[in-house]
């Protein structure tokens, strides 16, 4: 589907759907709107009457027209307050999602600075999204929407590139929400990998592997023991971008969980726990989004994307409660849980990362813990950061992108649980306060980098359709990860 402008007046828009921006007070209380109503007989107006539709936000009211541009208008409800760009998000999702039958789409938005549009680009591409992948014959959907054409009052510079900003976000969230629907036993993690690797190679970004022998040469054997149970081979995989004009700014690295299945491994996962657990792999693939949507948008900003990826599995090399690793850093680490699996992939990767790129931001997305969704619910993610600036601009991109995030402590007298009596550590505490124990093991791989762990194992996926999220897969993460390298690159 293709996001273009135009600077048609309403009566004159040809779309099968034109969705409408209400604020409360109705019709009447917007000159356009009132405008057009009257071009129609007052259809508009008298339809709002009859229904009852006010404005309200969340209110929406469909009427087909006999004559005009459009065949369809759909009032959408906007309610009162500033109109900001998450509004024109949900707006535009909300229009999109009543266009699914249609070809043409126009929207017409109460206000079109830069941001409410590319906003709204974002929204009617993610909008439309559904994962149609495995569907064939009656269930293939036959129709798809081509075109959203956003209703302007002008089409310069600013807009256009509005656009292609908001429209290269969505296609990165929707790689993302493909990528994490994928069903495990396609999307393995060579498959992973292999996707990765086309995502690079089509946007000029450096894309380097490891497979397990290469694995192991590094000293990467908290990852290995992981794998030890899966008949699949492992990849950690590591993708940069460094732009052309590089403006003197920080070097940020993206860290990703990249489970492609977890069963729990010998710990195995009650069935109705480990049903949706091919969504194990969404940091990995959230890292992949922000990569390629810092290439595309030509970021002034060097950014590296990292992931390991494997399955945990049972099979009969699988590692065990008990065990003893050594981590790539040289740390020995007591297994207490084999279900505990992405600490372990994230210790070696994160080291590897500190160590070897020395970031000035490292920052990893994990859906690691079941814990953070007890504690948050299931659609915020838990932030954890041992440096408040990096904290607080984090927070700000993700207020202006409209994703929840809270932060949580890295409490220190939790510490003590990590304590192993045979090795270094153990790498899990007790059930109580169970991601910021996840949090503080994983700290002891970064050493002194300026970093920030993202449990995104509840927004990650969803078990219903929530706000602009669909059900399944939501590509959560990439717009904030995106928004604050934008910033940053702009600070300089
Ligand atoms: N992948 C899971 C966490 C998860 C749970 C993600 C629900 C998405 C939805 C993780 O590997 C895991 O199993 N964590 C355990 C940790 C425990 C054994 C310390 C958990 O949360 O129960
Ligand atoms: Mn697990
Ligand atoms: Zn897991």
């Amino acid at each position: 589907m293709k996001v273009t402008l135009s600077t048609d007046a309403l009566p004159k828009v040809r779309a099968d759907l034109l969705a409408l921006g209400v604020r409360t007070g109705g019709l009447g209380s917007d000159k356009a709107l009132k405008a057009f109503d009257r071009s129609l007989g007052g259809a508009l107006s008298a339809a709002a009457k009859l229904e009852d539709f006010s404005g309200k936000s969340g209110e929406t009211l469909k009427v087909s027209l006999a004559k005009g541009g459009a065949k369809n208008i759909l009032l959408v409800g906007l309610g009162e307050g500033t109109f900001a760009e998450k509004d024109a998000r949900a707006f535009a999702v909300r229009a999109a999602g009543a266009a699914a039958k249609y070809s043409v789409l126009a929207i017409a938005l109460p206000s079109d600075e830069d941001a409410i549009l590319r906003a709204a680009a974002e929204g009617a591409l993610t909008g439309q999204y559904r994962y149609t992948r495995y569907l064939t014959g009656e269930r293939r959907p036959k129709h798809r929407l081509e075109t959203a054409r956003l209703i302007v009052s002008r089409k310069d510079k600013g807009a256009a590139a509005a656009v292609h900003a908001g429209t290269v976000l969505a296609e990165s969230v929707m790689l993302v929400r493909d990528l994490v629907n994928a069903p495990p036993n396609d999307l393995t993690p060579v498959a992973l990998a292999n996707e990765a690797k086309k995502a690079c190679d089509a946007h000029g970004i450096t894309y380097v592997e490891w497979n397990k022998a290469g694995l192991a040469e590094l000293g990467a054997d908290l990852f290995l023991a992981v794998n030890r149970g899966s008949a699949e081979e492992p990849r950690m995989v590591h993708m940069s971008y460094v732009p052309e004009t590089l403006i003197k700014t920080k070097k940020i690295v993206f860290v990703g969980k990249g489970l492609t299945f977890d069963s729990g491994g010998l710990c195995i996962k009650p069935a109705g726990s480990m049903i949706d657990m091919k969504c194990d792999m969404a940091g990995a693939a959230t890292t992949i989004g922000i990569i390629l949507a810092a290439a595309r948008l030509k970021l002034p900003i060097e950014v590296h994307g990292l992931f390991g990826a494997t399955e945990n599995m049972t099979g009969s090399a699988a590692y065990r409660p008990g065990d003893v690793f050594k981590s790539l850093d040289g740390k020995t680490v007591e297994i207490i849980n084999t279900d505990a699996e992405g600490r372990l992939v994230l210790a070696d990767v994160l080291s590897y990362a500190a160590t070897k790129i020395k970031p000035d931001y490292l920052i990893d997305h994990a859906t690691l813990t079941g814990a953070c969704m007890v504690a948050l619910g299931p659609w915020t993610a838990g932030l954890f950061a041992n440096d408040d600036t990096l904290a607080a601009a984090y927070a700000k991109a993700a207020a202006e992108q409209g994703e929840s995030y809270w932060r949580l402590p890295l409490e220190e007298d939790l510490r003590e649980m990590l304590k192993s009596d045979i090795a270094d550590m153990k790498h899990m505490g007790d059930r109580y306060g169970g991601s910021i124990t996840a949090a503080l093991f994983l700290r002891e791989f970064i050493g002194k980098t300026k970093w920030m762990h993202l449990d995104i194992a509840g927004p990650a996926f969803g078990e219903r359709p929530h706000g602009v999220f669909p059900k399944g897969g939501t590509g959560f993460g990439v717009a904030t990860g995106v928004r604050f390298l934008e910033t940053l690159a702009s600070a300089g």
